[in-house]
């Protein structure tokens, strides 16, 4: 039988959708193991595995610091998990050179708009801002460009009338942690 996935997934926020794949783990809906936790701040997100007893760590990045220090020092901690996936959700930090050599080719991220459109920080922001009346969600491997890499799977969400940033925003997450539970359990295959 094969081994459950061991992940390491980095956050920035809320966490919601960390909660979703240990949700999924916990309803055996995917066979996967969260490592650890890491994130660049004092994420709100990080209280619940802390409360299930998951290590957590954060990494700042203080302002004028070296990136590639902080590249270097981010990746050891993740290294000392010795994941075989390590996922972005909702971390809101680019990482460099230093990290893809060694996570490079597992290392995904997902993003809330239809890639290529809309890439960076404001994503929900910038497609209301479009006015498109369709945007989405996208989970793709990261590279060393902005929300570039390959696209692994990406699903639709309709903008509706009236919508804010914020309730457009949940609307493309409560998709989002459904495709990203779907695609760990399909990298696990
Ligand atoms: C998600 O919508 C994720 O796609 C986005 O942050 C949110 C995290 O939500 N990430 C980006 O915008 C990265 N460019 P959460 O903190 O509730 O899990």
């Amino acid at each position: 039988m094969l081994r459950p996935t061991r992940l390491v997934v980095l956050i920035s926020g809320q966490g919601s959708l960390l909660a979703a794949l240990l949700e999924a783990i916990e309803a055996g809906q995917l066979e996967a193991q969260v490592l650890a936790v890491g994130a660049d701040r004092a994420a709100a997100g990080l209280a619940r595995p802390k409360a299930q007893g998951i290590p957590t760590f954060v990494q700042r990045l203080p302002t004028g610091a070296d990136r590639s220090v902080w590249d270097q020092a981010l990746a050891d901690q993740v290294a000392a998990y010795q994941p075989d996936l390590v996922v972005s959700a909702g971390f809101m930090k680019l990482v460099g050179k230093g990290f893809l050599d060694r996570f490079g080719g597992r290392f995904i991220n997902t993003h809330p708009a239809l890639l290529p459109s809309f890439p960076g920080a404001h994503a929900v922001r910038d497609a209301l801002a479009a006015g498109v009346k369709v945007t989405g969600c996208t989970v793709f491997q990261v590279d060393q460009g902005v929300d570039t890499g390959p696209i692994i799977a990406q699903e639709p969400v309709l903008v509706a009338a009236g919508d804010d940033e914020d309730s457009l925003h949940e609307r493309i997450k409560q998709v989002e942690r459904r495709l990203l539970v779907r695609v760990i359990k399909e990298w696990s295959k």
